[in-house]
Parts: structure tokens; C-alpha cells; sequence
């Protein structure tokens, strides 16, 4: 029997078979379907890339797995030397685990341990902000801040919630940075919080207040990493001192996970102190077939400009919604590959996941936001066809 996630079992509607997938596509006995989750974002060349699948055939016959505990290989050493190469500033020591949630732990680890390697025991405290998702393990649900996925779990010991604000976030470095270790963000956009979208110049003057009261910065881009916002990384437009990879890092083929950590950091554990290690060591980290999707991944990504086809999406769901008006709807909100229709009363998407699979799309509506994180391989006709499918369910609910 299978226990199936964020579910009560009880009411659950029967999940969906599928049987097949290719490209933008999941295959049912019956349907095509039009996958607009990417899989939890993770999909972005679609399903079934036949240039991953034979990066993946050809590493099996080498080697499935080793544990990297004393050991390396060439997947993780060219993964990690690539890494280094595409993430901006001294982004340069990768750290690898099995899924977002772990590679989120080891990076507040890597913050707290960073100052209690330096004789600072008491800067442990973290800054998250308001809606923040971080994932489902204890700390990052204690920095995170929904109640919807959580709330049998509220410890939120050390833990300050901020609006992207910088006054409130100067209001709390001034009187607690001697306690704080990190600020931890989804950068521009918090997906899973509610799709909830915030300027640049928040992260840009959040860099600064931290480097001015000691305390470290750091991205979570599971969700935003390899081109959701419009950005190869936000990262790119504020360099933090640690940035957390998943989802897209090896396109959706494998759990793989990334915490890459900049010089500052890095020197931090460096000693000929044994007690200054970094005390981690998930089993699958660095898995050689995930390592070598990824790194296929980004030459796909690279080779094709995927960021000029995110910009070409959000162009296109822009001129899609440009004129849209329901008075269901609270806000549509669009940015790179993302597009999410808060609705007023989330009684108003009963019965829209039924509807969208009439018409031949899959969509997983949650709270009160319908979302697109579409592949960035899409069609302009099957992106508008969604996007009409959406609107239509407006026009058509009472
Ligand atoms: C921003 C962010 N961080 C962390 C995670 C957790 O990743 P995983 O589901 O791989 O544990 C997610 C998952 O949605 C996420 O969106």
C-alpha cells in the first residue's frame, strides 16, 4: 500500500496511472497529457530526453554507485568542476545529497558549524522569510513558514520570519546579529509558499546587511536554479556564500541535490582541527548516474540558450494573460518559466484538476494558486493552450 505525499488517504481522489512519458507529455491508458508541473520543476527538458537516457545507459555499464566516503570518481569531479565554473563569484566547494530538504540541512549546518568553528557558539540563530518553503525535513520546516504543509510541527526555536523587507531584516540584525549565524531564501521567487514573487534590490541590500553585521547568506535555488526565473541563477544577479541545488540539477532523471559553498566558508572548516569537519555524509551522495545527467543537463541547457526560450514563455504567458479579468482571481503572476493565478477563495478550484485533465492537461492546483512550471522545451501552441484552458475555467465556474 502506498502512503502518497501531502495527501489525507482517506478522501484522496484515485491518483493518476501513467504508463509513458515523452517530452512535454505523460502518457495514461487513455490520455496524452500536458504536464504543467515539470514534475515538481524538475522536468525542464520534458520526459524521455534520449540524450540523458543514453548518458544514463553508457554510465550503468561503468558504475551505478559508489559511496563517496574515501572514495572519488570522474562524474562528481567533472559535476563539481563544472559547477564551479558556471555559479558566479567563489561559489567553488560542492557538497552533494540525496534530495533539496538534506542539501537545505547541510547548508544551515555548514552556517551554524561555520561559527562555532570560530568560537561563536551562540551565532546559530537563522532569518527566513514570511511564506518561506524549504523543505520537509525538522530544520527546514523550522525555518520555513507555512502552516499548510507543517502545522503539527511548529518549533520555530532561533528561527526570525521577515517580510523582503530591508528595514524589518535591519531591525533584527541590529538587535540580534551576536545570535544569528544566517539569512536563508528562495531568491525572487517562494514557489511552494504561494508562488510569491519580490524584487531584486531586497537581495542586493540584504547582501549588504549581512556582510555589515557577520552573518552568512544563503540562496536556496532548488526551486529557482537552472533558468525558473528567467535567470541561469539568482545568484547571478547577488552572489551568496551558499547556494542549495535540486529539482532541475539533473533534470528531474534522479534525487540529486547540491550545497556549494564559497571560499569564505569552506576556509572555515578547513583546519587542522578534526573537530572542524563537516559531519555529513548522506549515502547516494554524488551518485555517479546523477552526477552525469547533470552535467548532460546543462550541456542540453547551454547548447540550446535555454534562457532565451524561458524568456520567449514568459512572453508568451504574458501576452495570454495581458487582458485577463475574473473576479475570482486575486493576481496572476508570471516571471521566466512560472506562472501562477492566485484565486480569492480556494473553494473556487474545486473541481479544476478534473477539468484541466478533460482537456488534456495535468495540473495540480494547491491552497489557492493553479501553477504552470512548464518544461522549457514547450510548444507556443501548447502553452497557449493551457493558458486558454485556464482562463476558461473562470468563464465557466458560477
Ligand atoms: C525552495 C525549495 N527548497 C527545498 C525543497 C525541498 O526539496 P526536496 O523535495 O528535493 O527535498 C523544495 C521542494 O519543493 C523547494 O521548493
Amino acid at each position: 500500500m502506498i502512503w502518497y505525499p501531502y495527501t489525507q488517504m482517506k478522501t484522496m481522489d484515485e491518483p493518476i496511472k501513467i504508463i509513458g512519458a515523452e517530452g512535454i507529455y505523460l502518457h495514461t491508458e487513455t490520455q496524452k497529457l500536458i504536464d504543467t508541473t515539470s514534475s515538481w520543476w524538475s522536468v525542464i527538458h520534458g520526459y524521455n530526453n534520449p540524450e540523458l537516457n543514453a548518458v544514463l545507459k553508457e554510465q550503468v555499464d561503468v558504475f551505478s554507485h559508489v559511496m563517496l566516503g574515501g572514495l572519488t570518481h570522474d562524474p562528481v569531479e567533472k559535476l563539481s568542476d563544472k559547477l564551479k565554473d558556471m555559479l558566479p563569484g567563489d561559489l567553488n566547494y560542492c557538497f552533494y545529497s540525496d534530495s533539496g530538504s538534506v542539501a537545505v540541512e547541510v547548508s544551515l549546518k555548514m552556517a551554524i558549524q561555520y561559527f562555532f568553528n570560530q568560537n561563536k557558539p551562540l551565532k546559530k540563530g537563522i532569518i527566513a522569510l514570511e511564506h518561506a518553503y524549504h523543505g520537509d525535513t525538522f530544520k527546514t520546516m523550522a525555518v520555513g513558514d507555512d502552516e499548510d504543509y507543517h502545522l503539527a510541527f511548529p518549533e520555530k526555536e532561533g528561527v526570525y520570519h521577515i517580510k523582503p523587507d530591508d528595514a524589518a531584516l535591519e531591525s533584527i540584525l541590529i538587535h540580534h546579529h551576536e545570535t544569528i549565524a544566517a539569512l536563508i531564501v528562495e531568491p525572487l521567487l517562494q514557489g511552494a509558499g504561494g508562488m510569491k514573487i519580490y524584487d531584486v534590490s531586497f537581495l542586493e541590500k540584504a547582501k549588504q546587511l549581512c556582510e555589515r553585521y557577520d552573518v552568512l547568506l544563503i540562496f536556496d535555488e532548488v526551486a529557482t536554479g537552472f533558468g525558473r526565473t528567467g535567470h541561469r541563477f539568482v545568484s547571478d544577479l547577488v552572489c551568496p556564500d551558499i547556494i542549495v541545488l535540486g529539482k532541475a540539477l539533473t533534470a528531474g532523471y534522479i534525487g540529486h541535490a547540491a550545497t556549494v559553498a564559497s571560499e569564505k566558508i569552506y576556509q572555515g572548516f578547513y583546519s587542522d582541527n578534526p573537530d572542524h569537519a563537516l559531519m555529513h555524509g548522506p549515502t547516494f551522495m554524488g551518485n555517479p548516474l546523477a552526477c552525469t545527467v547533470a552535467l548532460k543537463s546543462f550541456e542540453i541547457f547551454e547548447r540550446e540558450d535555454y534562457l532565451s526560450k524561458i524568456k520567449h514563455i514568459e512572453a508568451k504567458l504574458k501576452e495570454n494573460f495581458k487582458s485577463f479579468e475574473s473576479n475570482k482571481v486575486r493576481e496572476v503572476r508570471i516571471l521566466g518559466g512560472c506562472l501562477c493565478i492566485e484565486v480569492n477563495d480556494p473553494k473556487g478550484l474545486k473541481g479544476f484538476k478534473q477539468y484541466a485533465l478533460k482537456h488534456g492537461i495535468h495540473s495540480r492546483p494547491f491552497i489557492n494558486y493553479i501553477y504552470g512550471m512548464f518544461p522549457y522545451i514547450i510548444s507556443d501552441d501548447a502553452l497557449n493552450k493551457v493558458c486558454k484552458v485556464y482562463k476558461k475555467w473562470f468563464e465557466e465556474i458560477k
